[in-house]
């Protein structure tokens, strides 16, 4: 549970709050690529930090990021003409270089005005399928961070967003919640949920069948299916819900553990099965997954609006419809893939089918991501943290807030926040289900994640 105090200071990310102010210190994505794919395409609308933004690609290719609205009286150059080297705006025709130079003042003849002021721009990188900006003071631009796909062939990766009406936290803390996966996401993990009774011993409520469906009944396409996807992601031991976690501060956030029992070694002697998530403050983190490496990004648009960049990477090339697929936003209701709104309504429950639940759908929804956003929805746009009831499984979740409220008290003392000197993330991984003796250390599992060592066994605590 957190003070009123402590919630504000986690949720409000505009330019006079503290954490607006530490993020604003970070390079951080826009949008992806392929919005705004086009030399003279149409310019994008959006939000960052509060922040309204255009971002638009020249004629030469070259990437622009403008405030969003025109200098001259505030219209929107979301509206203007992307043609011949800039952006015009509608209503008067001034016109814009990516920097945000003016180059043309139709309605005012004289050069006064296109050599005293621009509009303004902010400095662009785009690197990994991903327009990434600086919004921050000019004087404390810091070095660009590189991550592990940066260098990657582009059909071996895909980048995903998804802009979910919600605080980019409750995303953020869903991402170190390794306790829920087993659960909310049943369907993948756990295909076979409708033959057995509940996860962890609960009374089985339907005299033995589960759930009120027969193992008979069962689709076994279907499920072998599920099965296959749930594979691409994670192996069938998230299943147990209730893993011992190790955690353990880094220079750009934390580590954790999910230690879960990998039975008798070869040698007889007791094993681990462990899973290592790297939180990379103050928006990534990456999800232990077989199939690839998975990023995760939640980059607050605003308050209530948070844009989720998620990149698959692999070592061969990627099937983007298939993850589409398989996340659970192929279904138009939920998600497109142009304007990449999350568009789940409590008009119609979220889009949750309850018929389903009976013994076809666990949760009534399809595919992770989709699952994953109508929850932080159900919470309403900023969850009341005053309110809730903590349990030991929280423990990552707790971790999260206590270092951005570090990172955040850094910046406010004039120091830089966790994680900004880093400049090559390129050594920081996941790690997917791996076993090893209860005698070795998680740690040694990702090297490179400059994790300090710890003992095998789930100390959590620091
Ligand atoms: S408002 Fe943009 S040119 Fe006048
Ligand atoms: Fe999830």
């Amino acid at each position: 549970m957190l003070s009123a105090a402590e919630n504000e200071t986690l949720t409000r990310t505009g330019p006079d709050m503290p954490m607006g102010r530490m993020m604003r210190r970070f390079w951080l994505p826009v949008c992806s690529s392929h919005q705004v794919a086009e030399p003279d395409g149409d310019p994008l609308r959006t939000q960052l930090l509060g922040e309204y933004l255009v971002v638009f690609r020249d004629t030469d290719g070259k990437l622009g990021v403008l405030d969003e609205f025109c200098i001259h009286r505030r219209a929107s150059l979301a509206l203007g003409r992307n043609e011949e080297g800039g952006l015009r705006c509608l209503l008067h025709g001034w016109k814009f270089c990516t920097d945000g130079t003016i180059t043309e003042t139709p309605n005012h003849a004289s050069s006064n005005v296109r050599n005293k002021v621009k509009q303004p721009a902010y400095p662009v990188i785009e690197a990994g399928g991903m327009v990434w900006t600086y919004i921050g003071d000019a004087e404390k631009q810091p070095p660009f961070q590189k991550y592990g796909w940066f260098d990657a062939p582009a059909e071996n990766y895909v980048v995903l967003r998804i802009n979910t009406p919600v605080n980019y936290l409750q995303l953020y803390e869903g991402g170190t919640d390794s306790a829920h996966v087993g659960i909310l996401h049943m369907n993948m993990m756990n295909p076979g949920w409708k033959d057995s009774a509940f996860v962890d011993g609960k009374t089985d409520q339907d005299g033995g069948k589960g759930w009120g469906v027969d193992a008979g009944e069962q689709d076994a396409s279907l499920r072998k299916a599920e099965s296959s996807k749930a594979g691409m992601y994670m192996s069938s031991t998230v299943f147990d819900e209730t893993p011992d976690l190790g955690i353990e501060d880094t220079p750009y956030g934390f580590q954790y553990a999910a230690l879960r029992d990998g039975g008798p070694g070869p040698d007889g002697a007791a094993t681990w099965s462990v899973r290592i998530t790297p939180v990379m403050l103050p928006t990534g983190r990456i999800i232990p997954a077989n199939a690839f490496q998975f990023y995760v990004f939640e980059i607050p648009m605003h308050d209530e609006l948070t844009a989720t960049y998620l990149v698959f990477h692999g070592p061969h090339e990627q099937d983007r419809q298939l993850i589409i697929d398989t996340m659970g936003l192929a279904d138009p209701r939920f998600w497109n893939d142009n304007d990449c709104n999350f568009t789940a309504s409590w008009d119609d429950r979220l889009g949750q089918n309850r018929a389903h639940m009976k013994g076809k759908n666990w949760s009534g929804f399809a595919g992770i991501e989709q699952e994953d956003s109508v929850i932080a929805m159900s919470m309403m746009p900023i969850v009341d943290r005053t309110q809730e009831y903590l349990v030991p499984s929280d423990e990552a979740v707790i971790r999260l807030r206590r270092r951005l409220l570090d990172s955040v008290a850094l910046n406010e003392a004039g120091e830089d926040p966790l994680g900004l000197e880093i400049e090559d993330y390129s050594s920081v991984a996941a790690i997917p289900d791996s076993v090893i003796p209860q005698t070795e250390n998680w740690q040694d599992l990702a090297p490179g994640n400059m994790g300090s060592g710890r003992p095998a066994k789930g100390e959590a605590a620091e």
